[in-house]
């Protein structure tokens, strides 16, 4: 059997694997690769410490993944989803690699998975162990709370100083698509109140949004913002958007 070996990459983040995933079936399995290149990008284009919030933070991929591969850039790091069982399931994540008894018991949870391939299991938890080992180095304080996104104004002002918002928010329903003359349209609901508010809050220094490719969200991230879409991955766009 190959097992992992160090360095820890974004590669070992992974939902239903090595992290817990919360009994939600609106919070898909976010592929770490999307959150590494948004991260990538924000830490490319700034050299100064940052608070960074992802305010639909699901099960905590784009926090493990800032925590584990970018914690010396930032200040504070901050996730909120309106969610509790999907917000408790990221504070079990973030909590695992950080705490000796949390890592036991995380352990102890993959050898319950249902496959029946025992070797798959090892190379799980041997990750986990790669992935706390390396989280010992790090002294990194993670706020999580829940909060309605569309009120993020709220938040946003309880921030002291600069704020990087990372984000993977919710997908336009399928169902609410519709065809008119001949174009689709998709309602952003959740989204318009929570780009407003982003748009006007005086603290943020930058929006890093990933969508589904197959829904164009870029004309409405354009009312708010400047924005450059940068090389996407895993069927999703990917937008930095910075206030005009
Ligand atoms: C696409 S998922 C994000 C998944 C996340 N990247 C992860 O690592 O699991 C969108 C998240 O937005 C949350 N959400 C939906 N409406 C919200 C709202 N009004 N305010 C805050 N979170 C919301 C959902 O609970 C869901 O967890």
């Amino acid at each position: 059997m190959h097992l992992p070996q160090g360095p820890v990459t974004y590669k070992y983040v992974e939902v239903g694997k090595t992290l817990y995933q919360a009994l939600s079936t609106r919070t898909p399995r976010f592929p770490s690769r999307v959150g590494y290149v948004m991260l990538k990008t924000l830490f490319e284009d700034r050299q100064d410490a940052i608070t960074l919030y992802d305010p639909f933070c699901g099960n905590g991929v784009i926090l493990c993944t800032a925590y584990l591969l970018f914690s010396e850039r930032i200040k504070t790091l901050m996730g909120s989803d309106i969610e509790p069982v999907v917000l408790e399931t990221a504070q079990r994540n973030l909590q695992w690699m950080r705490d000796p008894n949390a890592f036991k018991e995380r352990l102890r949870a993959i050898q319950t998975y249902k496959t029946q391939n025992d070797d798959l299991k090892v190379q799980y938890q041997e990750r986990c162990r790669l992935m706390f080992n390396h989280a010992q180095q790090i002294h990194l304080d993670v706020e999580l709370f829940q909060h309605d996104a569309t009120q993020i104004h709220k938040a946003l002002a309880a921030i002291d100083g600069e704020v990087a918002v990372v984000t993977d928010p919710p997908y336009a329903h399928n169902d609410h698509w519709q065809s008119q003359d001949g174009l689709e349209a998709a309602d952003f609901g959740t989204l318009e109140p929570f780009l407003q508010q982003v748009a006007k809050a005086p603290n943020v220094a930058s929006l890093l949004i990933c969508y589904r490719l197959d829904q164009p969200i870029l004309p409405l991230l354009k009312t708010y913002f400047a924005v450059t879409p940068l090389d996407g991955t895993k069927g999703r766009a990917i937008y930095r958007c910075q206030r005009r």
